[in-house]
């Protein structure tokens, strides 16, 4: 296990902060499996009410909260899901939906912002009419795009990729892991992203800061059959109330601040295209993710990493380049240390 001074590897690793420290002492609890927690029934309250669905449901992960959110629209075993080649569902997440529901997933390439065109949900809604044999139920989509580096999908390519998914008679689930850093960077209202998809899942445990969770969010209906495949994923988790009341103050504090991590993450890129120019484009930097393409300066990513890690800065190999994000308990001080880091290590090759 490496200690790190800086730790950029995800926005996954914040810690608690007093207040959620506070609150998670003090939250009123109950059964979760029997819907007896006061504090998770608000923390999904809240979520509904923020993204505009119906209701919510509380989860210990984002992984499980995509499956449960994908699980919803599919009908039966081996049914597909389109997605970009990228996404989070169709990659890391891949096993997890052959194993847990029968899921394949069809994917196309959008191009190096990596979300989901219309074009490219056109075509891979096409028809299977001379084969009759492949049936697509769900088309996904991810907003932030993480392995892109933590891009925007716009919302009127949201819009237009809707519009594509009714023409084909096929709902669309929103991987919203990162929403809020979407919103606050496009100044586009959470909301207005959901309006445009049946079901979407967020994590309050990354930019938000919380130590664990997420939610589901959807039709009321939809939300029902959710609580019954969270039962029999094993994600029952009794008294979780402690854990929801970090997450309520994630959710009314995080927001507020993921301008800051942007910012952050803006001034890193800058400082490591100086150390190392054409590594990386602060320019397309649009949330809090860093890439950089170490072969530019000639050295293999793997290799800086563990340099970078001896420097006392943590980072981690995303899409064959070196990823850094930025979060609630990275400072100014803590982007120079990296930038600082990041020119030892380019010097020293
Ligand atoms: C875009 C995206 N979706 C889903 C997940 C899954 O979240 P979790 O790690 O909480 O299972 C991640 C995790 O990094 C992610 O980046």
């Amino acid at each position: 296990m490496h200690t790190y001074r800086v730790d950029l590897r995800s926005d996954t690793v914040t810690k608690p902060s007093p207040t959620m420290r506070k609150a998670m002492a003090e939250a009123e609890v109950g059964d979760d499996w029997y819907g007896d927690d006061p504090t998770v029934n608000r923390l999904q309250d809240r979520a509904a009410e923020v993204t505009g669905k119906e209701a919510a449901l509380y989860v210990p992960t984002g992984t499980m909260a995509n499956q449960i959110g994908v699980r919803l629209h599919v009908s039966g075993s081996g049914h597909l899901v389109v997605a970009t080649a990228g996404a989070h569902v169709a990659t890391t997440e891949v096993m997890t939906s052959a194993v847990l529901s029968g899921i394949a997933y069809r994917v196309g390439d959008p191009g190096p912002k990596g979300w989901m065109t219309a074009e490219l949900a056109r075509s891979l809604l096409e028809p299977d009419t001379y084969y009759d044999v492949e049936v697509v139920d769900l088309l996904a989509v991810e907003n932030t795009v993480g392995a892109a580096g933590g891009t925007v999908m716009p919302i009127d390519e949201l819009r237009a990729v809707r519009k594509v998914a009714s023409q084909a008679g096929v709902p669309v689930h929103l991987d919203g892991a990162r929403i809020f850093n979407a919103s606050v960077a496009s100044g586009v209202a959470v909301a207005e992203f959901c309006a445009e998809v049946d079901t979407m899942m967020f994590c309050v445990s990354k930019g938000l800061g919380a130590p664990i969770g997420s939610l589901v969010c959807g039709p009321a209906e939809l939300i029902r059959e959710a609580r019954r495949l969270k039962i029999l994923f094993g994600g029952a988790w009794r008294q979780a109330g402690i854990m929801a009341a970090a997450g309520l103050v994630a959710l009314e504090e995080g927001p507020k601040r993921l301008h800051e991590d942007h910012e952050r993450a803006r001034r890193l890129a800058e400082g490591v295209a100086e150390v190392a120019p054409g590594s990386v484009d602060p320019r397309e930097v649009e949330t809090n993710m860093v890439y950089v393409d170490t072969g530019v300066p000639g050295l293999d990513a793997l290799q800086a990493i563990e340099r970078l890690a001896q420097e006392g800065v943590g980072a981690t190999l995303v899409s064959g380049k070196v990823r850094m994000v930025t979060h609630v308990d990275i400072s100014d001080d803590d982007v120079d240390t990296a930038i600082a880091a990041w020119r030892a290590v380019v010097g020293a090759h």
